[in-house]
C-alpha cells in the first residue's frame, strides 16, 4: 500500500511520520508545493520544532517515508491521498474574517482528481466546514476519467508541542465515511492503517457531516473552557479569589475535570479563533444566528484578556510605559513550540508598542525575523482587536531580541512572562530583579511563578486572576 500526504505542514509531516513508523509495511510520501518546506524535511532543520519528531524522521526518512515536490508522480501511484493543507481563515470576499478560506484545499483537490489514474481513497485530513466532502465529491469528478475517489474525512486532534505523543496515543481516531457499501470498505481500509497502533475501541466511526463537525466541535469546546477561566480570572481580581484555586476546585468535580483549565492571557495558535469563527460563519448561513452569537463571545472574551492584561501593565507602571523597557519572556503561542500563528503575545506586544514602549523579547523557539515579522504585519481580521495596526515598520525599531531570559530582563521596568516555557520556572528571579530598574514590575500572563516568592524578592507583582496583595 502507499499513502501520500498533501501538505507537509505541522500536521501531516508529523501524522505521516508516525504512520511511516507504526506501519513498516506501508510507503508514506509527504508532498507540498513549497520546495524550501521538503527542502527541511529532508535535512538535519526540520522546517517545525516538535519533541520527538526528529527522532521518528531520523528513523523512518529513506525507509518508508519520503518528502518530495513531484505532486504528480505520487498522487498517481497512491491508494490512499491525505489532504492535510492549511485552511485559514478567509480576509477578503464574501465571509471575510469567519469563513474557511478553502483556495489551498481546493488547488490540493483539484492536483488529484487532474493526477489520479486509477481508483482512490482520498482522506480529508485538514479542519473543513461541515459539508465540505460533498463539493469534493464534485471537484474530484470534473474531469470524469470514470476514476472512482472514495472520500473519508478524519480530522486530526493533535496539539502542538505534544503531536508525538498526541499521535502515538489519540485519545480516539475519528473516521467519517459514506454510509454506502464503497464507502464502508474505505472506512475499513483507513482503520486498518490505525489498528497497527491505535486500540480498537479508540476508533470511533461516524457519518461523514459528524466527523467534519465534530473536530469544529471539539476546538469551541476546548477554546470555551479557556474563555470561561479567564472571564472567572477578572472576577478573581476583583473579589480576591485566586483563580488557580477555584480552577482547581471546579475542576475536581469528576464531570468538569482538571485539564484546560488555565487562566492566560488568552489562548493563541493556529486552531481556536479560526474555527469558532468559521463555526459562527457556518451557524449564520444556516439561520442560527443566537448559536452563532454565543460562540462568538468566546472570541470576544479572548480579545478582552489578551487587552486587560496590556491595560493592566499600563495601569500599574503609573500610566504610562513610553520610552520605558519592558522584557518580554516568551513569545511564542505555548511553550514547546516555534509556532506564533495568532499568538496572543503578538497582541500584546502591539499593544505595549502603540503605548511607546520598547521590547527586548526572548522565547527559546522563537527566531527575531518572525517577530518582526509578526509584529510588522497587520492583523487580518480588524474586528477582533482594540489596537491600531502597526502600519510604520519604524516601530520595529522598538523591538530587540534577547538570546535568554537574563539579557532581556537587563535595565528593564518590568518583566512580562507570555508563554509558560519550563525554563521560566526555573530562573534567578534574585538575579533578575537586581538587574533591572525600580520599581521592577512583574506581569505573569501563564502563571508560571509564585506571586508570594517574587514579592518577597521586592518585584511588584501582577499574576492572571490572582490576588494584587498578599491576604
Ligand atoms: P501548515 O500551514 O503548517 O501546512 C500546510 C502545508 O500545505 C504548507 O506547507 C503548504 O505549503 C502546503 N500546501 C498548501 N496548498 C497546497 C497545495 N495545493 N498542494 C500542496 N501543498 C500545499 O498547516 P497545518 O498547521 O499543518 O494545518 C493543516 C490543516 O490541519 C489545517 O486545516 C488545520 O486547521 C488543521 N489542523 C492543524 C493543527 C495544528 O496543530 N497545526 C491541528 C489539527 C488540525
Ligand atoms: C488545539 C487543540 O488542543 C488540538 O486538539 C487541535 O487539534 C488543534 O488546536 P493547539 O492550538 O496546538 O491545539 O494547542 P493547545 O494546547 O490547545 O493550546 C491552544 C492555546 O490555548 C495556547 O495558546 C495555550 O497556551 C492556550 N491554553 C491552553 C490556555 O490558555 N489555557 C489552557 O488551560 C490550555
Amino acid at each position: 500500500m502507499k499513502i501520500c500526504c498533501i501538505g507537509a505542514g505541522y500536521v501531516g509531516g508529523p501524522t505521516m511520520a508516525v504512520i511511516a513508523l507504526k506501519c513498516p509495511s506501508i510507503e508514506v510520501v509527504v508532498v507540498d508545493v513549497s520546495a524550501k518546506r521538503i527542502t527541511a524535511w529532508n535535512s538535519d532543520q526540520l522546517p517545525i520544532y516538535e519533541p520527538g519528531l526528529y527522532d521518528i524522521i531520523k528513523q523512518c526518512r529513506g525507509r518508508n517515508l519520503l518528502f518530495s515536490t513531484d505532486m504528480e508522480k505520487h498522487i498517481s501511484e497512491s491508494d490512499i491521498i491525505f489532504i492535510s493543507v492549511n485552511t485559514p481563515t478567509k480576509t477578503s470576499g464574501l465571509g471575510a474574517g469567519k469563513a474557511a478560506d478553502l483556495t489551498y484545499w481546493e488547488s490540493a483537490a483539484r492536483t488529484i482528481a487532474d493526477a489520479s489514474k486509477s481508483d482512490k481513497i482520498v482522506v480529508e485530513k485538514s479542519t473543513v466546514p461541515v459539508r465540505t466532502a460533498e463539493s469534493l465529491k464534485r471537484i474530484l469528478t470534473h474531469n470524469s476519467k470514470g476514476i472512482n475517489h472514495e472520500i473519508l474525512s478524519n480530522p486530526e486532534f493533535l496539539a502542538e508541542g505534544q503531536a508525538i505523543q498526541d499521535l502515538l496515543k489519540p485519545d480516539r481516531v475519528l473516521i467519517g465515511g459514506f454510509e454506502t457499501p464503497q464507502g464502508r470498505k474505505a472506512v475499513q481500509v483507513l482503520r486498518d492503517v490505525y489498528a497497527h497502533w491505535v486500540p480498537e475501541d479508540r476508533i470511533i466511526i461516524a457519518n461523514l457531516w459528524s466527523a467534519e463537525l465534530s473536530k469544529l466541535v471539539a476546538n469551541a469546546f476546548l477554546a470555551q473552557r479557556i474563555s470561561s477561566v479567564n472571564a472567572i480570572s477578572a472576577l478573581c481580581e476583583a473579589t480576591g479569589a485566586d483563580v488557580s484555586q477555584v480552577a482547581y476546585a471546579v475542576g475536581k468535580d469528576s464531570r468538569i475535570g482538571p485539564m484546560f483549565l488555565n487562566a492566560s492571557i488568552g489562548f493563541g495558535g493556529s486552531s481556536f479563533k479560526k474555527d469558532i469563527l468559521n463555526l459562527v460563519y457556518i451557524c449564520e448561513c444556516n439561520g442560527l444566528a443566537e448559536v452563532a452569537d454565543y460562540w462568538k463571545l468566546v472570541v470576544k472574551i479572548n480579545d478582552y484578556q489578551k487587552n486587560r492584561f496590556v491595560e493592566r501593565v499600563i495601569s500599574s507602571m503609573f500610566n504610562t510605559v513610553a520610552g520605558k523597557r519592558i522584557a518580554v519572556l516568551g513569545f511564542a503561542c505555548k511553550k514547546d513550540t516555534g509556532d506564533t500563528r495568532e499568538t496572543p503575545a503578538i497582541d500584546v506586544c502591539k499593544g505595549l508598542l502603540e503605548e511607546k514602549a520598547t521590547l527586548s523579547i526572548y522565547d527559546p523557539q522563537v527566531t527575531k525575523e518572525q517577530i518582526q515579522h509578526d509584529l510588522a504585519m497587520n492583523n487580518s481580521d480588524l474586528n477582533h482587536s482594540n489596537y491600531l495596526q502597526l502600519t510604520n515598520p519604524a516601530t520595529i525599531k522598538q523591538v530587540g531580541k534577547a538570546s535568554n531570559a537574563y539579557e532581556a530582563a537587563k535595565g528593564a521596568h518590568a518583566v512580562c512572562i507570555l508563554t509558560e516555557w519550563d525554563e521560566f520556572r526555573k530562573l534567578d528571579y534574585q538575579k533578575i530583579y537586581e538587574s533591572m530598574q525600580k520599581p521592577a514590575f512583574f506581569f505573569d500572563g501563564r502563571n508560571v511563578v509564585d506571586p508570594h516568592k517574587l514579592r518577597a524578592i521586592g518585584f511588584v507583582v501582577y499574576s492572571i486572576g490572582k490576588p494584587l496583595m498578599h491576604g
